[in-house]
This record gives C-alpha cells, structure tokens and sequence, in this order.
C-alpha cells in the first residue's frame, strides 16, 4: 500500500507529494510542526499538541490556516489512509510561498501545510525501552528560542547524528553553565537518589512537551516528588534513573550517560512504571 499525505489541500501518494521549491519552509526553516502519537488509531494529546501548533505560529507570526477542529479532521483522515494503528501523525505549517526575501512575503501568502502518518513497530519500541538507551552531551548551541517548535533543526540534526556517530541513541543539550537543556527530540529527566523527580522548568531553553506536561499528572498522582529546575551534567550521571519523554517513544529509560553508567545500568522501576501508565493520564481522541 502506497502512502497518503496530505499537501495544500490535497491527499496525494507520496511520490506526488511535493511542495514548492520557494516554500518558506525549505528556503529558511520558516514553519512550525507537531508530532502526535496515535494508538489504537486515535490521537493521543490532539487537543494540547494544537494549542502548542496554535502558540508556535503565534510567536511567529504565521496565520493559522485554519480551525483546529479543521486540523483535527485532516489529522484524522491521513491517520486513516495510511492505516496507522500505531505510529505517529506529521503536521507542518510554514509561511507559505514566496519569492526569496527572509522579511515576510508582503502581502501575505497563504501558509503551507502538510500532514504525513507513519507506523511505527510497537515490539520494537518496547523492546528499546526495556533495555534503555544510551545518551552523549553536547553543548547547547541552538538559538534562543527553542519553546518555538520551529522545522529549523539543524543544531537537533548534528547532535543526534553526533550520539549516533559515538554508539549512543539520542543527544543531550548542555547549556553554558553546566545544566541539561533536553534531548536533540524529547526532554531529558533524571530521578535523584532522594527520589525526586527532576525536568527542566520551561522556560526558552526547552520545548514544553506534551509529554512532559501529562506526565506531571501521572507523577502527582503517584505521590512522586516533583522538582521543575535546572540540573547539571553530573547530578545526572549521579542520578537513580534517567528518562526522555516524547510523543513518539512516550517514556524512554537512558541507561548511560556519556558512557557512565546510570543506577544499574538498567530501566529504572519509576521510569518503567511511567511509561506503563502514561496513557492513563493521556487524552485519546
Ligand atoms: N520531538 N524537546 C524537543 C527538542 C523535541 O523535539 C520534542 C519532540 C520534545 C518533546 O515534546 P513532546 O512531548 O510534545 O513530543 C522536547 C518530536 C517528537 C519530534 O521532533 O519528532
């Protein structure tokens, strides 16, 4: 079966689907993006991932094409075409077309918009997070406003390929003074020996991740204690437990830090036991 997306308005094979060599998105990373999870084909989190789509473009001042309840339905079709039970939607909305000129298109274009679904292999993904990943640090060099969720990725790009490049799975960003940032596609987490649960405060050094934010229900719920502050590079290789949370892998275990092993070298029990009960808290729609 071949792959459905959605372009401008309209559902083509993937082999047709192309968008302009002057989209504003290709020529400058101009454009906004959401990840969501779909399981048993629902959206997971649509309502929070549009209101973050909503804000991006906000920021950046890009229309929102349309309603999200519109988004919503495309979303929706496009997870349907391509079958996806498990896996994960694509949208993307960048400032549209225009001839080159970093200020905006004046008058305005319509935004571009692209929708792309894939199935993921849920054995696999299980498989990854019952034995943990390993992460590298690198330095934080991204712009400062990384709470946009902009397409411009090219410092996330050269951090992921550097860990792979080192036999890790993911990048951690380190800013100047010493503290993790989050992860080069998800926020970083460590569980100190006192069992605080630390992330993070988000600010514009971080994305605010959805999964972030519906995981602080379900880690309230628990009688978890929860601290949202900056931690160093060495707190986390002293931690108990370290984990990455994204709508794509939801709760992933790091089990190494720039080749110092965390805990046990294992998936920690609170790690796990996050990621098995994440969905509880989650809204599927
Ligand atoms: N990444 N931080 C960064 C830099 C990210 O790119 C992401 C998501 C997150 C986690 O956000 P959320 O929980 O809303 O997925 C944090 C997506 C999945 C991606 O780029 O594929």
């Amino acid at each position: 079966m071949s792959r459905i997306a959605y372009v401008n308005a309209r559902y083509l094979p993937m082999r047709d689907a192309m968008v302009h060599v002057e989209d504003r998105g290709y020529q400058f990373g101009d454009g906004v993006y959401e990840v969501c999870e779909v399981r048993g084909g629902r959206l997971i989190d649509e309502r929070r991932h549009l209101e973050r789509l909503q804000r991006s473009l906000g920021e950046l001042r890009i229309r929102m094409p349309m309603s999200p309840a519109a988004l919503g339905v495309i979303l929706r079709e496009v997870v349907a075409r391509n079958r996806v039970g498990y896996g994960i939607v694509y949208l993307q909305i960048t400032r549209g077309v225009a001839r080159r000129d970093p200020a905006f298109p004046s008058p305005p274009v319509p935004p571009s918009v692209v929708v792309t679904a894939r199935r993921l292999d849920r054995s696999r993904n299980e498989a990854l997070a019952a034995k943990g990943i390993a992460v590298v640090s690198v330095p934080d060099n991204r712009w400062g406003r990384v709470d946009i969720k902009t397409t411009g990725l090219l410092p996330n790009v050269l951090a992921r390929q550097a860990a792979i490049e080192q036999g890790a799975r993911d990048a951690w960003f380190v800013d100047k003074g010493g503290a993790v940032t989050e992860g080069a596609s998800a926020n970083a987490w460590i569980i100190t020996q006192s069992g605080a649960v630390v992330t993070r405060h988000a600010d514009s050094a971080i994305l605010r991740g959805i999964t972030r934010t519906v995981l602080f229900d379900a880690i309230k719920a628990y009688g978890l204690s929860i601290e949202e502050r900056a931690f160093t590079l060495q707190e986390a290789y002293a931690a108990r437990e370290a984990f990455v949370t994204s709508a794509s892998q939801i709760v992933l275990p790091v089990v190494r830090i720039d080749g110092r092993i965390i805990g046990d070298g294992k998936p920690g029990p609170v790690a796990t036991a996050l990621r098995r009960e994440f969905h509880r808290f989650a809204e599927a729609g």
